[in-house]
C-alpha cells in the first residue's frame, strides 16, 4: 500500500466514522480498523477529520475579464486550492466571441494542463451561442465537459445571453443530459440604475450594491427557473446571495431539476464592507447583501434548498481594482476564495451549528461530484474512488490574511478572520500535494477530469 491514514474520523455526507483508510495506486483500497499489510507512508490522524477532497466548482483562473486578466493563473490558483483542501476545481473556459466551444476548451487546456497542482475540469462560459454551436454540443460532451454557463447580465462586457438562448440550451440539456448554469441578474434594470448613479455623481463602491438590489437577482432567478420548468432542462443557479432568490428556488425545486449554489462571502459578509476605504475589494456580482440574507442562506443550506458551496474565485489585486477608483462600474468584479472556502465553512458554519460537518462535506464534495458528473470517481471516500483525501485539524488555527495565503491577489475578503480548523494534508489521487501544511505537489501533476453526464441529486 502507498499510504495508510490511521486513527482519524472519516466524514461522509451521512456518517462520521472512526476508521483507517488505505490508498494504493491512486485509489482508496481499504477502509477499516485493522487494515492488513504495510504502507510506505503511515499518517497518524488521531483527533483529525478525514474528508473527501473539496471540489470548488466555480473558479476563474487566468481569465480575461473587464479589461484585465484575473490575478491567479492555474499555478497560483491551484496552489491556493491545495492549501485550502480543494482537490478538484472546475474553471470557466470563457468563449472568445470568434471561437467555437472546442477551440475555447483548447485555449483553457493550454492554460491549465502545464500548471495545475490539483485536478481540474472546465465549464464552457458561453458568450455567443449560434445554431452551429448548438450542433457542437455532443462533441463537447465527448471532450469531458458537461456544463455550460450563460450570463443573464454583463451585456456591457459582451457576455450576455438572452432568454431565448437560455431556453434553447435548457432544451438541449434535457436531450443530452448536461447542466446549464446561469449567472442570474436582470441586465437592463441594473444597467439603467448604474447609469443613473454615475450621472448623479454617485461613483463609489457602495453604489455597486445599490445598483444591483435583491430583486434584480431574484427576478432573473425566477425567469431562469421558469425556463427550466417549461423545458424540463437541468438548471444550476450560480452564486445565489439573497432570501428572495432562495424563495424562488424553493418554490421550483419540487417540480423541476434545479440547483442553487452560494459562496462563503455571501454567507459571512455584508454590504457594509462597501463603505470602507477598501470597498472596491468587495465588488463582485451579485454584490454582498444584508445580515438577514446571510442568515437566510445558512438556513437554505441547512434545509438543503441550496445544493453546493463554491467560491467564484476570481482574484484581482488592489492595482487592478483601483482602475475604478472614480467609477465603480470600472472595477473588475470578483475576489479570491478557493483557499479559504473549507476553513470559513468549518469555522463559521459547522462550529456555529449553522450546518453539520456531514453537510459541509455534502455541499463541497459529494453534491458537486454528482451534479457535475464526476461521482463516484470523485466526491466520496469509497473503495475504488480516487484517493482525493484531506486531513483536517480542527485545532489548527490560522489568521486569514494575505500574507498567510497564496493568491496573487494582495488581499482576502476575510482579512482578519481567524479560521479555527485548517487542512493539514491534501492528497490528489493518492499523491501528497499539501503535507503538514507544506506544498509538496508538482506543477502540472493535476489532471483534467473528463466528466460524464449530470447526475440528478
Ligand atoms: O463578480 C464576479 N462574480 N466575478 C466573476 C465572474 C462571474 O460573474 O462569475
Ligand atoms: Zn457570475
Ligand atoms: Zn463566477
Amino acid at each position: 500500500m502507498d499510504l495508510l491514514i490511521k486513527g482519524g474520523t472519516l466524514i461522509t455526507p451521512t456518517d462520521s466514522i472512526k476508521a483507517d483508510i488505505g490508498v494504493d495506486d491512486g485509489k482508496i483500497v481499504a477502509i477499516g480498523t485493522d487494515i492488513p499489510g504495510k504502507a510506505d507512508d503511515v499518517i497518524d490522524a488521531k483527533g483529525k477529520y478525514v474528508f473527501p477532497g473539496a471540489i470548488d466548482s466555480h473558479t476563474h483562473m487566468d481569465m480575461p475579464f473587464m479589461g484585465t486578466v484575473t490575478a491567479d493563473d492555474f499555478e497560483s490558483g491551484t496552489t491556493c486550492a491545495a492549501y485550502g483542501g480543494v482537490t478538484t476545481l472546475l474553471d470557466f473556459a470563457m468563449q472568445p466571441k470568434d471561437k467555437d466551444f472546442l477551440e475555447t476548451l483548447k485555449i483553457w487546456h493550454g492554460k491549465a494542463d502545464p500548471k495545475a497542482f490539483i485536478d481540474f475540469g472546465f465549464h464552457v462560459a458561453v458568450t455567443n451561442l449560434t445554431d452551429d454551436l448548438v450542433k457542437q454540443i455532443p462533441e463537447v460532451l465527448k471532450a469531458g465537459v458537461s456544463s455550460f454557463k450563460l450570463f443573464m447580465t454583463y451585456s456591457k462586457g459582451g457576455l450576455f445571453s438572452d432568454d431565448a438562448r437560455i431556453y434553447r440550451m435548457l432544451e438541449e440539456s434535457k436531450k443530452h443530459g448536461f447542466l446549464v448554469q446561469v449567472h442570474a441578474e436582470n441586465d437592463t434594470v441594473l444597467e439603467m440604475l448604474k447609469e443613473r448613479y454615475i450621472k448623479a455623481g454617485n461613483t463609489s463602491a457602495e453604489f455597486h450594491a445599490k445598483s444591483r438590489p435583491n430583486f434584480v437577482e431574484a427576478e432573473a432567478t425566477h425567469r431562469a427557473l421558469a425556463l427550466a420548468a417549461a423545458t424540463g432542462g437541468n438548471l444550476y443557479v450560480v452564486h445565489m446571495t439573497c432570501m428572495e432568490s432562495l424563495a424562488e428556488l424553493a418554490n421550483t425545486k419540487g417540480f423541476a431539476n434545479v440547483y442553487g449554489e452560494t459562496c462563503p462571502h455571501y454567507l459571512t459578509l455584508t454590504d457594509e464592507k462597501y463603505l470602507s476605504p477598501k470597498g472596491r475589494r468587495y465588488i463582485m456580482s451579485p454584490p454582498l447583501r444584508s445580515k438577514d440574507d446571510n442568515d437566510a442562506l445558512w438556513m437554505g443550506l441547512y434545509d438543503e434548498i441550496l445544493s453546493t458551496v463554491a467560491t467564484d474565485h476570481c482574484a484581482f489585486n488592489d492595482a487592478q481594482k483601483d482602475v475604478g477608483k472614480d467609477d465603480f462600474t470600472k472595477v473588475p468584479n470578483g475576489a479570491p476564495g478557493t483557499e479559504t472556502m473549507v476553513p470559513v465553512l468549518f469555522s463559521e458554519g459547522v462550529r456555529k451549528n449553522r450546518i453539520t460537518l456531514n453537510q459541509m462535506v455534502k455541499f463541497t464534495s459529494y453534491n458537486p461530484a454528482k451534479i457535475f458528473g464526476m461521482y463516484p470517481a470523485k466526491g466520496c471516500l469509497n473503495i475504488g474512488s480516487d484517493a482525493d483525501i484531506v486531513i483536517f485539524d480542527p485545532k489548527c488555527e490560522m489568521e486569514l490574511t494575505a500574507k498567510n495565503l497564496h493568491s496573487k491577489s494582495n488581499y482576502t475578503v476575510f482579512e482578519g478572520m481567524v479560521a479555527k480548523g485548517m487542512p493539514t494534508h491534501t492528497f490528489v489521487r493518492g499523491t501528497p500535494v499539501l503535507y503538514d501544511r507544506k506544498l509538496v505537489g508538482k506543477k502540472g501533476a493535476g489532471k483534467f477530469v473528463s466528466r460524464g453526464k449530470h447526475i440528478p441529486l
